[in-house]
């Protein structure tokens, strides 16, 4: 397999950049601007001499090692890709105290449609960047990250855009802009969402087979889709129907995030995938009782008590 290290000559005038979260999507965004000769400072919470990327092509080392502490950082960066878990934002604050300032552009790569909010908090003022992440990614018991998929990510058609773009241009990670980025990323939160009741059964997309599964994933995906549409996104009434064909069709072992996390035992995504659809329905007066019954079931599973 070929090891991809940068070239040394191939000095680059861009924009200065760290990934803080070196799990499956942070590797995978070092790894596609360290194969350019732009490798990003690398700031985790677990020691790691290096990162590794394998995909169909073959396997890329990002060299670390991977830092730990953000004490004693000097200066800010031009850009800094927020890729821990929305469980991790506040463990992760001091990195973003360290990196950013004023005019840095914090990127989340997170699902969700709250990011700007969640994130801003912690950063000094620049720009927050949503993002829809598009490419399946998994971190393997020994760290390394294995890519499925090509690598996709969506922001908006904002200023702070242009930094991301500058960024990952000509690396193997597209970046598309979106006018309308707030029915895109409403469009991933359904799916999400959706994703979500496999955490309740603890069963992968297989179950999407039972006509009774079938029916709730269609009220669910409805009732997301009143409150998506309450939010200004602009989503068809084929919206519910494509994301249950979508998982029907998927093969039967097409599992998801927040289902390994549920495996794992870690701790579950559940208020920025399935509770920001029945606060933002609260907000609107929509009713949510699927929501209703769901959410506190997965609040449960993910923090307990019990
Ligand atoms: N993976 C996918 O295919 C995928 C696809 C679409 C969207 N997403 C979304 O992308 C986001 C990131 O997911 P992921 O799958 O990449 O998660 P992940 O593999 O669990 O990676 C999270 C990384 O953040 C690190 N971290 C945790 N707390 C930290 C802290 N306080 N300071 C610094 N680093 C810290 C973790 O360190 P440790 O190594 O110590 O755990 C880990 O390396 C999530 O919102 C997820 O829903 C993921």
């Amino acid at each position: 397999m070929p090891i991809a290290t940068p070239d040394a000559g191939a000095e680059s005038a861009g924009p200065t950049v760290a990934v803080v979260g070196p799990g499956a999507i942070g590797t995978t965004i070092a790894a596609a601007l360290h194969e350019v000769g732009r490798t990003p400072m690398i700031c985790g919470r677990s020691p790691r001499d290096c990162l590794e990327l394998t995909g169909a092509d073959g396997r890329i080392v990002v060299p670390g090692p991977v830092r730990l502490d953000p004490a004693g950082l000097d200066g800010t960066f031009d850009l800094v890709f927020v890729a821990v878990k929305s469980t991790q934002l506040d463990s992760a604050a001091p990195w973003l105290s360290a990196l950013c300032g004023p005019r840095t552009v914090v990127c989340v790569l997170q699902n969700g449609v709250e990011q700007e909010a969640l994130v801003a908090p912690y950063a000094a003022g620049g720009p927050v960047l949503p993002s829809v992440v598009w490419f399946p990614a998994q971190r393997e018991p020994d760290g390394s990250v294995t890519l499925r998929g090509e690598p996709r990510i969506t922001v908006p058609d904002v200023p702070g855009a242009g930094v991301v773009l500058d960024a990952l241009r000509d690396t193997r990670c597209a970046v598309d802009v979106a006018q309308d980025f707030r029915s895109v990323a409403w469009r991933k939160l359904l799916q999400n969402a959706v994703a979500g009741l496999m955490v309740l059964t603890g069963r992968r997309a297989g179950m999407f087979a039972r006509p009774d599964v079938v029916e709730l994933a269609l009220g669910y995906s409805r009732e997301c889709l009143a409150v998506a549409r309450a939010e200004g996104a602009v989503l068809g009434d084929e919206v519910p129907q494509a994301i249950v064909d979508g998982f029907r069709n998927a093969p039967a072992d097409l599992g998801t995030s927040i289902l390994a996390d549920r495996q794992a035992g870690r701790p579950l995504e559940w208020d920025c995938r399935n509770a920001v659809v029945r606060r933002r329905g609260r907000a609107h007066g929509i009713p949510t009782p699927i929501s209703d019954l769901i959410v506190p079931l997965l609040a449960a599973a993910s923090d307990g008590p019990g």
